[in-house]
């Protein structure tokens, strides 16, 4: 059965996807991507600056996998659909830090799906190996639902 939404970030509230196809994208809230990671992303701003909390499912090194900070911004919030964003994540356990930069999307079923391509560095020790400390790929991001 369809639920409605609220949107407290827009103080709006929309109906059924079914009824309304024109959903407008927001950021925050849980989301899950293709390899199990989930984020968390705060409240949006007003000038578009959001905070949030990245748990990785999976890492290049071998160390043990914690929650990291993620710091981003997203354009004219509240102004169009389908805004562009970019975030960065600083892994508390590596050395390592992640930019992602993306887009948001609804979907013909009327999900909100975020697209995002990201680069993740690693430290090297020296700059002979720079060629070697850059990794680029890509996510999709779906919401969370609340009992997930
Ligand atoms: C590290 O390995 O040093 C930190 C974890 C990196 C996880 C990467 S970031 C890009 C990709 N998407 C994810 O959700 N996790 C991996």
């Amino acid at each position: 059965v369809p639920v409605p939404t609220t949107l407290p970030a827009l103080g709006l509230c929309r109906g059924t996807n079914s009824e309304s196809p024109q959903v407008p994208c927001v950021l925050t809230g849980r989301w899950i991507n293709d390899l199990g990671s989930i984020m968390t992303i705060g409240v949006v701003n007003g000038e578009g600056g959001f905070t949030g909390t990245y748990r990785t499912a999976v890492s290049a090194t071998p160390n043990k996998i914690l929650p990291s900070p993620l710091q981003g911004s997203q354009h004219h919030p509240n102004q169009k659909n389908n805004p562009t964003f970019g975030f960065t994540v600083n892994w508390s356990f590596s050395d390592s830090v992640t930019v992602f930069t993306g887009q948001c999307f609804v979907d013909k079923a009327g999900e909100e799906v975020l697209k995002t391509m990201w680069l993740l560095r690693s430290r090297v020790d020296d700059a002979k190996d720079d060629w070697k400390a850059t990794m680029v790929g890509t996510n999709v991001f779906t919401r969370l639902q609340p009992q997930e």
